[in-house]
This record gives structure tokens, sequence and C-alpha cells, in this order.
């Protein structure tokens, strides 16, 4: 396994990742952590994360020494290769400019950590300080423009030193530089899988929550639906999972989900149907934002009543509460543009919940991405169906009624949404695209039908791709498919007569229309 010492960078779990990328296990420890502990832990290598201190700063995390003397191979990178610098007895400086950024890196090819990689690389610069000086024993195997030592080492320790981040995605060959460290250098064999980080975490979940109980809000999401697969692989009965029908799904979901959960995977599952309230609260309300709010604090006071129940039934027992939070929820978001970090944010569907009600948090997919979620929902026998499902916003199809929410509306978006799930599916594009939905629109409209004529609703149909929400472009779904959708909409669904295609990109325009 790879140690990887954290000194408190935003892309510490990315490093984490691109290791598990190379099938090795990594664990990752506070920079605090002693030689002698790290020995303990037997690591074929170790990585000293970046980190957002400068090395001469008063109070700036330091490692303890011991670890050069271990004889396992390092890999520093940012602040890792100035604190290994400097540790070492080389020279580190104050950049006069922060260098933040692409640039363009010459390598040494002979140098294993550069194996089989082209003699220039792309990389991604964010540091301020420079190594002036290299430590005896080094020498420079990368440079930039801007720096003789982007890259140094000293083969025979076996320690290597990186300015810039191999980890991020800007560093589109970084991921073989940390291969080359993990598999060559550090002699990691790629033997570790899905599997066994699966019975980690499960382990990782019985240690934490003993003979406890676990309530769980279910929403039929991925993230919430692996995260109740996991948790019931690893305590069974102890969890429990809270599902709330707030009357604003799509067609038999409930249902769906009760099949698949309480059936299929015996979790023990309590539906609350609180639609009724839903609907009452949000009568005559047509501006989006109160809609939301509305939804919000609702959601809040009915789960929180139904977790009271059960807390009642097993006092003592309920003290911990899941939530399927990943990684990428759990990094601030960062301001500075086009900073990398910022391409792995994403919408975070963290819904407040209640600080009063003292529950332990239990977050098993904390350190995961959305794709590795989807893996590990695939591995423990989630259907395509959940597992690649597109984003459901947590307000439902409130946001997809424009203006005041009634029964009748709630049907013809539902009824719409099932026909454009439906063909999308059927034509192999559902999991082409990020989300594809039905949208209702205030508008109303002349048409004819047989000898007669109409004036009944408009449906606006929504397909868009995306990476990660934050920005979006309409997808060009061919005509014949798009053709089909409306007219099965427009014979189909009771009170529609018109449906349009919606050709905005997000920005300007976002992805749900409310
Ligand atoms: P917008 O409309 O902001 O949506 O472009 C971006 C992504 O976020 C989803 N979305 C939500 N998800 N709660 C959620 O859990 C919400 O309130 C919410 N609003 C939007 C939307 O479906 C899209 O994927």
């Amino acid at each position: 396994k790879i140690v990887i010492l954290d000194f408190g960078s935003q892309y510490t779990q990315v490093i984490a990742r691109r290791i598990r990328e190379c099938h090795v296990y990594s664990e990752i420890v506070p920079f605090t952590t002693s030689a002698a502990q790290i020995k303990k832990l037997a690591p074929k290598g170790i990585i000293l994360s970046g980190g957002p201190a400068s090395v001469y700063a008063k109070g700036a995390p330091k490692a303890d020494k011991g670890i050069y003397k271990l004889g396992i191979p390092i890999l520093g990178i940012c602040y890792g290769m100035q604190l290994v610098s400097r540790d070492l007895g080389g020279q580190v400086e104050r950049s006069a400019r922060r260098e933040y950024g692409p640039g363009s890196l010459k390598v040494d090819r002979r140098s294993d950590l550069f194996h089989d990689l082209p003699a220039t690389l792309d990389v991604w610069n964010s540091h301020g300080d420079k190594v002036t000086k290299m430590p005896e024993g080094f020498r420079a195997i990368g440079k930039t423009e801007n720096s003789p030592h982007a890259v140094i080492a000293d083969p025979k320790r076996k320690i290597f030193c990186l300015q810039f981040h191999p980890e991020v995605a800007h560093t589109p060959k970084g991921k073989e530089i940390i291969q080359n460290f993990v598999h060559r250098i550090a002699g990691c064999k790629p033997s570790w899988t899905m599997g066994s980080f699966i019975e980690r975490i499960c382990q990782q979940i019985r240690e934490q929550v003993g003979d406890g109980q676990v309530i769980l809000g279910l929403s039929g999401g991925v993230d919430s639906s692996v995260a109740a697969a996991l948790i019931h692989k690893a305590i069974g009965d102890q969890l429990i999972c809270i599902f709330v029908d707030n009357g604003l799904l799509r067609a038999r979901e409930t249902a769906a989900v009760e099949k698949l959960f309480r059936d299929n995977f015996h979790i023990r599952m309590k539906t609350v149907d609180a639609s009724a309230i839903f609907l009452k609260k949000l009568k005559g309300v047509t501006d989006p934002e109160k809609k939301r709010k509305i939804i919000g604090n609702e959601f809040i006071k009915v789960f929180e009543a139904a977790a009271r129940d059960l807390k009642k039934s097993s006092p003592g027992k309920y003290r911990f509460l899941a939530q399927g939070t990943l990684y990428p929820d759990v990094i601030e978001s960062v301001s500075i543009s086009g900073n990398p970090a910022a391409l792995i944010k994403s919408h975070h569907n963290v819904g407040g919940l209640p600080e009063r009600m003292k529950f332990e948090l239990v977050e098993p997919l904390r350190q995961l991405f959305k794709d590795e979620v989807r893996e590990v929902g695939t591995e423990l026998g989630l259907p395509k169906e959940v597992v690649h499902r597109q984003p459901f916003p947590g307000p439902g199809l409130a946001v997809r009624v424009l203006g005041d929410i009634t029964e009748e509306k709630l049907r013809m978006v539902r009824e719409a949404d099932a026909v454009v799930l439906e063909e999308m599916k059927a034509s192999g594009w559902y999991y082409k695209v990020w989300q594809s939905f039905a949208v209702l629109l205030p508008v109303r409209s002349v048409g004819v039908m047989g000898d007669e004529r109409t004036y009944e609703n408009t449906i606006a149909l929504r397909v868009v791709e995306s990476r990660d929400g934050m920005t979006a472009d309409w997808v060009r779904v061919p005509y014949d498919i798009l053709a089909r959708i409306s007219t099965r909409i427009i014979n189909e669904v009771d009170g529609v007569n018109r449906v349009c295609y919606d050709i905005s990109s997000k920005p300007p325009a976002t992805i749900e229309w409310e």
C-alpha cells in the first residue's frame, strides 16, 4: 500500500483516487503521523501531498524527518516537494510571482518516473514557493520555462519531487506519472479491487456503529441508494431507510423503490406518504425559490417526525444518521476561476439536516467520486437503472411545473415524463445524456384534434449533456426520436396539444426551468 501524508491540499483525495485507479490501496494520514507509526503501516511508498502553506511560514506543517530514513520511496508533490527539499538541506524561496495554471514540462525520460512518457508534458501548477537549490544527492529530471528544478530526484534513495500537480485532470499524463511511482518505483502490485474496498468500508461502518441503529433518508437517487446497499451489507437490519413520498415524484417511483430495497434487498424501509401535506403547502405558490424553500422545510419536518417515531420505539439505539455524501460535496467550492478543483465540484444534495436531532453521521461514500460510487453500486448488485440513473432534483416535479402546482398539472408532467423516460431508454439515449425530462409550461395554445379546436397545454422537452451539471448543452437528439416522443405525449397525455424542444445551453439558461 501507499501512505499519503496530508498537508491540507484540496487534492489529497484526488491523489488517493489516482492510486485506486492504479489498483493499489492507499491510506491518507495526517502530516503529524510519526515515522514510527508510518513504519508500522508498512507502506511501499509515501506520498507527501500539496498544501496551502509556505514551508517558511510560522506554524507550517512539518513531517517527521524520520520518514527519510525508513528506506521507503517518497514522492513529494508541490508543498511536499518544498518540504523534502528543505528537510534534506536544499533551498526553497518565495517566487516573485505565483506560478499558477498550465505549463510545459521537459522531462528526462531515463527516469523511472517518466517511463513510457513523451519528452514534453503538459502540467498544472499551483505554487508560490520554489526550490532554488537542490539537496545533496538530487538532480533535476524535469524543468519548465520558469523553473530548472520542476522535478528533482535522488534515485539512490528513491525520493522524487514534483513542483506541479500530477493528480489533477489538467495534468493529462499525471496518472501515468503516479502509476510509475506506485508500480515501478514503489513496486506495488496492481491487485487491489473495488470488492476489497467495499469490505474495508463495511468494516469501518461496523466499527463506527457498534450495535446502534442507523437511519437513512432514501431518495432513490444514486448516492442514497448505494449508501443504503452498502450500509445494509455492513450491518443488515441495524439499518432502516425512510422514504418520503412528497407527491412530486415520477410515475411509479415509490413502488419501484420499495420493490428494489424492501423486496429484493430485504432492507427495512419506512415509506411516509406526505404528498397531501406538500401539495397543501404549495397551493397557489408560484415563486420558484419559495417553492423550493417550502419543499426543503417540509421534507425536514416529515423526516424528523419519522425519525422521532423510530427513536421512541427504541430509545438510545437510533444514534446514527446515514448520508450519501460524496467527496465532491465535501471539498469546498474553490473561488479562483480555472482551478481544476472547480471541475470536480458538483451540486450537492445534502439537505441541511437538522443538527438539533443530535445524530452522529455515517457517510460511507465520503472518499468517493461519483463514478466510483456507481462502481460500488454495481458491485453490490444494484441494477443499472439505479446506478446510472439521471439526476433528479430534490424538489422533484415541482420545479418542472412552472407556476403554481395542482394535482392536474402534476399528472400531465408526470405522464409526459414517463413517455420521455420510456422513449429515451428504448432508443438507447437515456444513458448517453446527462438528463432528459419534460416541463409543463404555463402556456396554452390553440390546436386541432379531429374536427375540434383545442386550447391546451404545452410541454417543453429538455435533453442536455453535461459533465457535472455546472455547464450543459442541449443534445442533438435525432429528429425521429423527438418526433416519437412528441407524438406520444400529445396522443397519450390528456390536456397537452403541443411539445417544444428546449435548445438553450447552460449558461445562460439553467438545466431545470425553475
Ligand atoms: P440547474 O437547473 O441549476 O441544475 O442548471 C443543475 C443540476 O442540479 C439539479 N438540481 C437539483 N438537485 N436539488 C437537487 O438535488 C435541487 O434543488 C436541484 N435543483 C437543480 C438539476 O437537475 C441539474 O442536474
